[in-house]
């Protein structure tokens, strides 16, 4: 499994931690930034991620915000994205096994970088379920394809 890592100025702690997980689980990854010290625009980062992963350039994404949430709103804009905001590690597993969510979007003033470890964790190693939740994804792809 290949994953896509980002954040903005508002992430950048959480993302080191996540990256230092990805190594301790053995998978490949890229961080595409940012390299910032000062104020960035989260859809600069979100967008070229999430396309990357809608492309299957990349399997999975990783967005890291000061909220998660607009990383999380200009990642859902990307047709083939769902990009779950979770902060809690029941969500985590939920939205893969419901949702077979292929991004994750986490906040850094919302959570701190132990419990978004746990998150991240759960979310990469959790598989999806199908079943009853296929025909749920298939509406939202038909709708994508309007
Ligand atoms: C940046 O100040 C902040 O707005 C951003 O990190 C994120 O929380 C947006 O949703």
């Amino acid at each position: 499994m290949k994953i896509a890592i980002a954040s903005d100025h508002g992430g950048i702690n959480i993302r080191e931690e996540i990256k230092s997980l990805l190594e301790e689980l053995g998978l490949q990854y890229e961080d595409f930034g940012c390299e910032c010290d000062t104020s960035v625009d989260y859809p600069d980062y979100a967008l070229p991620v999430a396309e990357k992963v809608a492309s299957g350039e990349f399997d999975r994404g990783i967005l890291v915000c000061g909220t998660g949430i607009g990383m999380s709103i200009a990642a859902n804009k990307v047709s083939g994205i769902r990009c779950a905001l979770v902060h809690d590690v029941f969500s985590a597993k939920a939205t893969r096994q419901h949702n077979d969510s292929n991004m994750l979007a986490m906040g850094e003033r919302v959570i701190g970088p132990g419990l978004a470890r746990e998150i991240a964790k759960v979310w990469l190693t959790t598989d999806y379920e199908g079943g009853r939740h296929e025909n749920r994804l298939n509406k939202i792809k038909d709708y994508e394809g309007k």
